[in-house]
């Protein structure tokens, strides 16, 4: 879907439909929305005093304005949404409605839309935000994972074309701004959406290897893969012991941006976890549910998608991208429960569950990142059942051991409408990774299994800022929520790259 700002009157722009808004208990529509309402002799007016459009959040009424009816009024049809309250009104419900508006028009045919920024100025809402919101909520609501569906006919095409219409001159460089950046943030949330909507078999890690070095090509940024001889001679056993027990070979990808070339110590790494596919390994996953460890790359997935977010945006400071990828197999090669293992960093490893993984690449991935004179880490992984055990589907679990890195990755979330909730790393659940025969066992014990997970990292990350985000329950959804469609969910991308533009200013 193309999208344009322009300059105009709202009765005035050549479209198939003009979306307005009206919020909650608002019987005079004034702004666009009464603009629209006067050239239609007050028909939204009538409508509402009848009772069918009330304003509540996402009521969606169609009405159809020919031209042979009201000669005046250029759009073919208006489409009215309801904000719902003012009162809770915030960024997130301008995603959420938007995501509903563009479905609508979709299963209406629509080709090119037209829409008004919906409520900038209330709640502080500036019209940059408002406008990033809109182009967000439609871009992704709007998305779907289509490629290998070759036989449905009946399928309704995508909205062509999307006119952002603001007849206010002095506005229309802040909404251009908003509308650039929610192109920008979209684009990066659906690579990531794509990546882990790909089945297994279609992406390995070599497949995940070669999409970064593309993109990376693509947006100007460095790119380097190892291969597993480079990992084993850097001493990552923790790493290559989950790769053995696979055919396909293990890919590590690190990428870079360079946005401070005179301070390297201005830096961010993000690290994601990068499973292609994760059957457990010798403590195999029951069969329920296993095709959904498709997505056990999610983390790594959402760092790729963010940096090339970041290259576009360019903010002052250098962002390294590492996903340790691999895929997590049974076989004669396989680790065992009870093997040890070594970490880049020296430190000893029981592997207690082959099931527990993903902190192992974890473990090595940030032995690299502090090699390289990591200043600050994120890591990122779809690490835990644990997760939505303790926080559902709608909130990511945060931990980390510096507060002002945690804060601004939440406060990140918060903005993008990415929710994260900050854990407690406690003494008494770190007891629980002891190993009688290794530094640290790969697994906690019943309690608190997200906890002990991180944990694990932090002894990685020893004292250098980290935090670690768990999206084991948020990266995909069962079902369609707001602008997130069932399926790959890409989050938490947008927060990633609120944070890097933040810590770049
Ligand atoms: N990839 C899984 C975690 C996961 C579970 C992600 C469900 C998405 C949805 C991870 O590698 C795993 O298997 N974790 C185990 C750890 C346990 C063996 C200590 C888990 O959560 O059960
Ligand atoms: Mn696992
Ligand atoms: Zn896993």
């Amino acid at each position: 879907m193309e999208v344009v700002v322009a300059k105009s009157d709202v009765t005035e722009i050549e479209a198939d439909v003009i979306v307005v808004n009206l919020f909650e208990g608002v019987t005079t529509p004034d702004g666009a929305t009464g603009a629209v309402d006067t050239a239609l002799q007050g028909m939204i007016s009538d409508l509402i005093a009848d009772g069918e459009i009330t304003g509540s959040a996402s009521e969606l009424t169609l009405i159809h304005t020919p031209s042979s009816v009201y000669p005046d009024f250029k759009p073919a049809r208006v489409l009215v949404v309801g904000l719902g309250a003012v009162e809770s009104f915030d960024t997130d419900q301008i995603r959420r409605i938007s995501a509903s508006v563009i479905r609508k028009l979709r299963a209406s045919g629509v080709k090119r839309a037209a829409t008004i920024v919906h409520g900038a100025g209330i709640g502080g809402i500036k019209g940059s935000a408002g406008a990033q919101a809109v182009v967000e909520g439609m871009l992704l609501g709007a998305y779907r994972f289509l490629k290998y569906r070759t036989t449905d006919k009946k399928r309704k095409p995508d909205v062509e074309s999307l006119i952002i219409v603001e007849s206010d001159s002095s506005k229309i460089d802040a909404i251009k701004s908003g509308v650039e950046k929610g192109i920008v943030y979209s684009q990066a949330e659906i690579l990531a959406r794509d990546l882990v909507n790909e089945p297994a078999n279609k992406l390995s890690p070599a497949d995940l290897a070669a999409t970064a070095q593309r993109m990376a090509t693509e947006n100007g940024l460095a790119c380097t893969i190892l291969e597993e001889s480079d990992v084993t001679k850097l001493g990552m056993g923790a790493y290559v012991g989950v790769a053995q027990g696979g055919a396909r070979p293990l890919k590590f990808i690190h990428m870079t941006y360079e946005g401070d070339a005179t301070d390297p110590e201005n830096n961010l790494w993000l690290i994601g976890k990068g499973i292609t596919f994760d059957s457990g390994g010798i403590s195999l996953k029951p069969g329920a549910g296993m095709g959904k460890m498709k997505g056990d790359m999610g983390g790594g997935a959402s760092v790729i998608a963010a940096i090339q977010a970041i290259a576009q945006l360019k903010p002052v400071l250098n962002v390294h991208v590492v996903c340790a990828a691999t895929d997590n197999m049974p076989s004669g090669t396989a680790q065992r429960p009870g093997d040890v293992v070594t970490a880049m960093n020296g430190m000893t490893i029981e592997i207690d569950n082959t099931d527990a993984e993903g902190r192992l690449t974890l473990a090595d991935a940030i032995g690299y990142a502090l090699a390289k004179d990591a200043v600050r880490i994120i890591d990122v992984a779809t690490l835990t059942g644990a997760a939505r055990i303790a926080l559902g589907d709608g909130v990511s679990p945060v931990f980390g051991n510096d507060d002002d890195l945690v804060e601004a990755v939440v406060e990140s979330s918060k903005l993008v409408g990415e929710p994260m909730w900050r854990m407690p790393l406690d003494s008494v659940t770190k007891r629980q990774n002891s190993s009688k025969i290794a530094d640290l066992k790969n697994t906690g014990g019943r309690g608190g299994g997200s906890t002990t997970a991180a944990h694990f990292i932090a002894d990685f990350a020893g004292e250098t800022p980290w935090v670690h985000i768990d999206v084991a329950a948020t990266s995909m959804l069962d079902s369609t929520r707001g602008w997130m469609p069932a399926g790959a969910t890409g989050v938490p991308t947008r927060s990633l790259i609120e944070l890097a533009a933040r810590l770049g200013k």
